[in-house]
């Protein structure tokens, strides 16, 4: 790239579908680039714009893209394509890959995919001679990016409050053996200072922004500095404002009450925790940095105890274990009442896991059904029932205001049937109530506007899962 030239360049952010761009809450906003760009850069955010729009209408926007670059590439001093910063943005390539397919000109890649799998995005080749695909490497450290004030204002708001990102931290000190981090920081963790943090929050605050959004990796690893912060946060007081940690915490941060007391303190709306599975082989065999059930049991006891909002558990699945190891894991959080965010595990180049030699037990179905039943547990996380006992069902239906009548075979439940995006997991969730009181596995549940009929007829198979 001729940086002498006195062309400007063209930054963009590549367009991919992950749960954070559903939710305004951790919207991305294009720190990465915001990082690089000099005065007189053009960026383009595909992300923003493609927001409301369905999948032909992102690829339509991508088509615009390229035609852009393909016929005005030459105005530019260079055009720089970057794609994700998160771990899992690493394997949303679908629109990036077509973008590589059909760009013509050379161009600049950078990000998580092109970090994590060089191999395949310098495999595209346009019909030059030459490849025209550079990688960039990336400076993952957003630790000191300005926000400029139109970017406060043109990205999603989080009921009605004005929304910033930050990070404190950069890359993960653990080694977990699935995790893309450590490939994507070489291995490193470092902490900015506890002064200069509460200063970037301090100005975000006194320029209106009332949410911050934190996208560290693992943000309370150095557990003392972490609590250093919060602390100083706090007596800030900085009214009105909500923080929330995008990738969550380490489960044995919970062990300190300190921590778990200046979490409410400090008004974090998700708390998330890498809890990932109750059993100590799989803990060991991912390398987590924590084995012993007993950080798990401390830190819900911590959590009820310090009445901690918003809490999610991620759950790993999809390593060796067996359908029954998955629900005694599933037993047990049902139990606690816990909600879960089940990922199954992906195998990302560059990472340990990816040689590892291991035969995976569950078929894909079998996952989908007990990633719907942890799914059915956060539903039911609220109602505090737990589906495996099997008096949940009667419990539920008498403090719901639901009523039931016998039809046949059939068990019909009159109340609330609809939940929205989530009515799915409503349905789950008395399919497995159902069958823990009648103690069988083959239940069918329908759902209609006049209520809800359940039978206990043999069709079988997963369908009736959702
Ligand atoms: C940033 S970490 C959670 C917080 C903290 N760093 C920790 O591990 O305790 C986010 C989650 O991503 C998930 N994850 C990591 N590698 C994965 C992979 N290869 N496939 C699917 N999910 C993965 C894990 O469930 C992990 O808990
Ligand atoms: S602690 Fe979290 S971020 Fe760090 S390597 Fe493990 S899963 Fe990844």
């Amino acid at each position: 790239m001729d940086l002498k030239s006195n062309k400007n360049r063209l930054l963009i952010q590549m367009q991919y579908d992950a749960s954070t761009n559903k939710y305004p809450m951790s919207f991305p906003l294009p720190m990465l680039l915001l990082n690089i760009k000099q005065d007189g850069d053009e960026l383009v955010d595909l992300i923003l714009e493609c927001k409301d729009k369905n999948k032909a209408g992102k690829f339509e926007s991508v088509d615009n893209l390229l035609n852009k670059i393909n016929t005005s590439w030459d105005t530019y001093s260079g055009v720089i394509v970057n794609m994700g910063e998160y771990p899992a943005d690493a394997d949303r390539y679908e629109y990036f890959e077509y973008f590589l397919d059909n760009i013509k000109v050379p161009i600049f890649v950078m990000g998580t995919y092109p970090t994590i799998n060089r191999e395949r995005v310098l495999s595209f080749n346009s019909s030059l001679a030459e490849s025209n695909i550079s990688i960039l490497e990336t400076d993952f450290n957003i630790t000191d990016v300005y926000i400029p004030d139109e970017y406060l204002e043109s990205y999603p708001m989080v009921g009605g409050k004005k929304r910033a990102v930050m990070k404190i931290t950069w890359g993960c000190p653990q080694h977990c053996k699935m995790c893309p981090v450590p490939a994507l920081y070489n291995g490193k963790y470092k902490y900015c200072g506890v002064d200069v943090s509460v200063a970037r929050v301090r100005d975000l605050y006194n320029r209106g922004v009332r949410f911050i959004t934190f996208t560290d990796d693992n943000i309370s690893s150095a557990d003392k500095r972490f609590v250093k912060f919060m602390e100083k946060v706090k007596k800030e007081n900085f009214k009105g404002l909500k923080l929330h940690s995008q990738e969550g915490f380490e489960v044995t941060a919970f062990s300190n009450e300190d921590f778990c007391r200046l979490l409410v303190e400090t008004k974090w709306v998700t708390v998330k925790l890498g809890v990932e599975n109750i059993k100590e082989d799989f803990l060991k065999k991912i390398g987590k940095y924590f084995f012993d059930f007993n950080s798990i049991d401390t830190a819900i006891k911590n959590i009820k105890k310090y009445n901690i909002k918003g809490v999610r558990f991620f759950f790993l699945i999809g390593l060796d274990e067996t359908e029954e190891d998955v629900l005694e894991n599933l037993k047990y959080f049902s139990k606690h009442h816990v909600e879960l965010r089940t990922n199954i595990i992906r195998k990302y180049k560059n990472t340990e896991l990816y040689d590892m030699n291991y035969t995976q037990k569950m078929t894909p179905a079998t996952m989908r059904k007990l990633k719907s039943m942890a799914y059915a547990i956060s539903w039911l996380s609220p109602y505090k029932v737990d589906m495996f006992d099997k008096n949940a069902l009667d419990k539920f239906i008498t403090e719901n205001g639901y009523t039931t009548t016998t039809k046949n075979d059939k068990l019909v439940i009159k109340g609330r049937t609809k939940f929205g995006f989530q009515t799915n997991r409503f349905k789950t969730a008395l399919k497995c109530m159902y069958e823990s009181k009648y103690n069988t596995n083959d239940s069918i549940v329908t759902i209609s506007d006049g209520g809800v009929e359940i039978t206990n007829k043999i069709i079988g198979g997963f369908d009736s899962w959702v």
